[in-house]
């Protein structure tokens, strides 16, 4: 855990080790997060050819699926406020044999991109950790082409999502709710199904609107979810560093308790989730 000492708080993804869990929660995104995804490639237009700006790209699963849709004569600029994240996205790029994809290292609401030059923007679960929101649309506003979109998804209300619900459900539980900041509150930061598209429309995206999609979490036993929150999710290590060893085992020992209440008879756990995909165009 020593890379994780290093990082700020609110700021969990920076560190090589954050990159590394990441990336090994890749297979399990692919599964709880396919229709959400295909559904935000949808919402942007993503046609064979464009080139298209992917903010907060991190470890690049989505970069490779708008590549798949652009193909060879369209281009990607996958941008991330973490060097690392964008560093392990880079090695998957180059394993894929994609040679159309760059990466830029920049905070979204800091984002400097040449103006109308995209045919489409994409962000999947990042608006909600950045913290200028508006300065960050209008950035990629003015990067759009005019009539081109923007698709973003991120997370619905805490009672739909009981993957982060309980974490913070845990955490209270045992004395120590996460502090105001914290990547698990952020995370649902934008759960307000009408505060996105407020805030397409203040930073001039028109033609603005939110649907919700399903993300849920499969796992063969309530074993395997803790392991999975454990060793993928920088937002669980966050937590996780926060407490001592005791207050650790009191943690995860609580988060078993409740993953076992979304177990079926032969052990299989299903954790249902929504997403929210918003959707604008520059007019
Ligand atoms: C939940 S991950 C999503 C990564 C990727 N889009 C995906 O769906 O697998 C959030 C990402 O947002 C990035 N991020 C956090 N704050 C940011 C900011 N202010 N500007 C740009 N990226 C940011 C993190 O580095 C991380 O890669």
């Amino acid at each position: 855990m020593a890379g994780c000492m290093t990082t700020q708080p609110g700021r969990p993804w920076d560190s090589a080790q954050a990159a590394e869990y990441w990336r090994q929660g890749a297979a399990r995104r692919a599964q709880t997060l396919a229709l959400a995804t295909e559904r935000l490639l949808d919402a942007a237009s993503l046609q064979p050819g464009m080139r298209v700006l992917d903010v907060a790209a991190g470890t690049g699963d989505q970069t490779l699926l708008a590549a798949r849709r652009i193909g060879s004569s369209g281009s990607i600029l996958a941008t991330d406020i973490s060097a690392s994240m964008l560093a392990a996205a880079e090695q998957g790029f180059r394993e894929a044999g994609l040679t159309n994809v760059t990466t830029l290292v920049s905070d979204a609401s800091a984002l400097e991109l040449p103006e109308a030059h995209f045919d489409a923007a994409i962000c999947r679960f990042g608006l909600m950790f950045v913290p200028d929101l508006h300065q960050a649309l209008s950035r990629i506003h003015r990067a759009l082409k005019p009539g081109a979109r923007f698709a973003a998804l991120v997370w619905a209300p805490r009672e739909r999502n009981p993957w982060m619900g309980m974490q913070i459900d845990v955490l209270t539980e045992i004395g120590r709710p996460p502090a105001p900041g914290m990547s698990v509150l952020q995370a649902l930061s934008l759960a307000d199904p009408d505060k996105l598209a407020r805030a397409f429309s203040a930073a001039g995206f028109v033609d603005t609107h939110t649907s919700t999609v399903t993300t849920p979490r499969i796992y063969e036993s309530v074993a395997e979810a803790v392991d999975g929150m454990r060793t993928t999710s920088p937002v669980q290590a966050e937590l996780l560093r926060q407490l001592s060893d005791a207050e650790r085992q009191h943690y995860l020992a609580s988060l078993e308790a409740h993953l076992k209440t979304f177990a079926d008879a032969s052990g299989r756990v299903v954790i249902p989730g929504e997403a929210l995909l918003t959707t604008g165009a520059r007019a």
